[in-house]
């Protein structure tokens, strides 16, 4: 049978949240992942070194019997230099999400005044921060991430110092940039290698396709496997795997999130074997996070075998994308 090996994959965007769905939820990404750079989007937000620490530990509480490093991070806010000093080494990256734009990220950024962000970002540029972006403006929901583009050459021209990672990215414009500045890097979930609105919209409405930032068009959809196939060094795999209940997807409201991390790599293989790309798979869910972070996860390697594999209907309440659907790769082994 065919197999495919992976050593430390790594997910560069990850939400565990707290509590019940935490310790129901971590378990699933710390069997088949070394590590994942954890949001700090909590209600409240994760914004002081106290946080951070007993955050972690909640984490590693809920995992207790599988090697996972959680890649800790803070919420974006304007932060003096004594504090960053201080928690610098309890964290990875801090995450900026503008405010209001997706799920509890009412106490974001409003405006961005580069004067205002400036002493944060040159510090942290300095202690060597990586800034994670949730690059979307508050237009037109199709529009969000393209007319942010602006905003990132801001950044990027400002800070050439600060590593600028564009979460999530969803479109062509987002793609083109990366090789505009030297300083800007990227996350690609799985689901927006998958989807386009049409998966979401084109039929019956998907709630469990639904997220922040929407997934977009086909030409968008080629252009991200364009750079995810290839292995572009400067992206990596990052799932925004974000669970929330059934009943808050499946209701008049439904929340943004899709819902990823235990079949993330099981969909990877088979979209990279389906371009006759599995050769770089491994550059895109590890190596080329380890470069660009600077990290080195401990050992751990996840074999993949060619087999039906058919998706559970819920993990603890929680909806997967393709519940009920059969995918071809399963993990076999975890070592
Ligand atoms: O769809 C999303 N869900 N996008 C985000 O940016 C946040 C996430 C969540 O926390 O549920
Ligand atoms: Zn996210």
């Amino acid at each position: 049978m065919k197999t495919h090996t992976l050593l430390m994959p790594l997910d560069m965007h990850l939400h565990l949240r707290d509590g019940v769905m935490l310790e129901n939820i971590a378990p699933l990404s710390a069997y088949s992942f070394s590590g994942a750079i954890i949001m700090p989007n909590l209600v409240p937000p994760v914004t002081t070194k106290e946080d951070v620490i007993a955050y972690k530990e909640r984490i590693m509480a809920a995992v207790p019997n599988d090697y996972f490093e959680p890649y800790m991070t803070l919420f974006y806010q304007n932060y003096d230099k004594d504090f960053l000093v201080d928690v610098a080494e309890e964290i990875t990256a801090i995450k900026l999400y503008p405010a209001g734009i997706t799920t509890n990220s009412e106490g974001g950024v409003s405006s961005f005044d580069i004067e205002e962000m400036g002493p944060t970002l040159e510090t942290m540029a300095e202690l060597g921060i990586p800034l994670c972006v949730h690059g979307e403006t508050d237009g037109f929901v199709m529009d969000r991430e393209a007319e942010f583009m602006g905003i990132y050459e801001e950044l990027a021209k400002s800070f050439p110092n600060l590593k600028i990672i564009m979460e999530h990215i969803t479109t062509k414009e987002a793609v083109a940039m990366l090789d505009k500045y030297e300083n800007l890097y990227a996350t690609i979930t799985v689901h927006h290698l998958l989807i386009t609105l049409d998966d979401v919209v084109g039929g019956m409405m998907q709630p469990h396709l639904f997220c922040k930032p929407i997934a977009k068009r086909p030409e968008d959809l080629d252009a991200l496997l364009s750079v995810a196939l290839d292995a572009h060094p400067k992206v990596m795999f990052g799932g925004d795997s974000a669970p929330h209940p059934q009943h808050k997807k499946e209701s008049c409201g439904c929340a943004a999130g899709v819902f990823t991390a235990p079949i993330a790599l099981q969909l990877l293989c088979e979209i990279f074997e389906q371009f006759d790309k599995l050769d770089n798979l491994q550059a895109f869910v590890s190596d080329n996070a380890q470069s660009i972070y600077g990290i080195c996860p401990e050992f751990k390697e996840v074999v993949l075998e060619k087999r039906p594999f058919v998706v559970p209907e819920n993990y603890a309440g929680v909806v997967p994308i393709y519940a009920g659907e059969t995918l071809n790769w399963a993990i076999e082994s975890v070592e």
